[in-house]
């Protein structure tokens, strides 16, 4: 080996060196629970939901979250998605500590970095589909022209390039459910969180509503699902197994 090779390699061998080039080739993460609990209720009637939770959820993946009834899935689902406050431990969400944030603050990050899907959609009856997914870009600062192209460009992803009028009652469970999919991604949310999102739904909505999360997975986003439905997780890159409020193995 020449001097010059052996002197390039030690300067880039020095430890900041290559801890730098190991971040570089490492996704970011997008979630990290360290040691998270919540504890409800006081005394006698103390239930620990979370009994110090560890999960990492790096950028593009795509978990699933399992386990008995009663394991803490919901709760853990209502943390991760600034819903409820972890009682202790800590909370990174796409590198931002958001454990201990006050309300106003995690209705923002809700709006800006969480998109939602749940098991009943939850969509406003009154509005179209194409209303229903403009609605989370009015707290986002753009003009109207651009939250209806954002809308409908929402809606072609999951395939109701054609219903952008109907109502939800107009809609089977199934395209009601990917309207409120729509919804969730409108905002460009850097996590989609969806808890039970086929339980409403029959074995062939279900793996339709599954070949969008596909789709959307494809396309880089990051999804994290809670479901007790096998073909659901089976479906994700990985499953992440709770039982009594902590992360196991199986
Ligand atoms: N608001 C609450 N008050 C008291 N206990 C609760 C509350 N929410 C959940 N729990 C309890 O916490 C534990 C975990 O519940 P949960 O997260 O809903 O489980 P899962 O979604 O896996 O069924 C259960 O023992 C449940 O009874
Ligand atoms: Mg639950």
């Amino acid at each position: 080996m020449q001097p010059s090779e052996l002197t390039h390699q030690s300067s880039t061998s020095e430890p900041s060196a290559s801890r730098t080039s190991g971040l570089a080739e490492t996704k970011p993460t997008t979630v990290q629970l360290d040691t998270v609990t919540k504890v409800y209720g006081l005394g006698e009637t103390t239930v620990h939901a979370l009994a110090g939770v560890n999960l990492t959820v790096l950028q593009g993946e795509y978990c699933a979250i399992m386990g008995a009834s009663g394991s803490g899935k919901s709760t853990v689902m209502n943390v991760i998605g600034c819903l409820d406050r972890p009682t202790s431990g800590r909370y990174f969400l796409d590198g931002q500590d958001v454990a201990q944030m006050d309300d106003d603050s995690l209705a923002h990050i809700r709006n800006r970095k969480l998109g939602f899907v749940f098991q009943q959609f939850h969509l406003l009856p009154q509005l179209t589909a194409l209303e229903n997914v403009m609605l989370p870009m009015i707290y986002a600062n753009v003009t109207k022209e651009e939250r209806r192209d954002r809308a409908v460009d929402a809606l072609t992803k999951v395939g109701l390039a054609d219903r952008l009028q109907n109502k939800p009652t107009q809609l089977s469970g199934g395209q009601q459910q990917r309207v409120a999919i729509a919804r969730a991604i409108v905002n460009r949310p850097v996590l989609l969180l969806a808890d039970e999102p086929t339980g409403a739904l029959d074995s062939h909505t279900t793996r339709d509503v599954l070949g969008i999360f596909d789709d959307l997975h494809r396309s880089g986003m990051t999804i994290v699902v809670v479901t007790h439905e096998d073909e659901v997780g089976n479906q994700a890159e990985r499953i992440i197994w709770f039982r009594d409020g902590k992360v196991v193995d199986r």
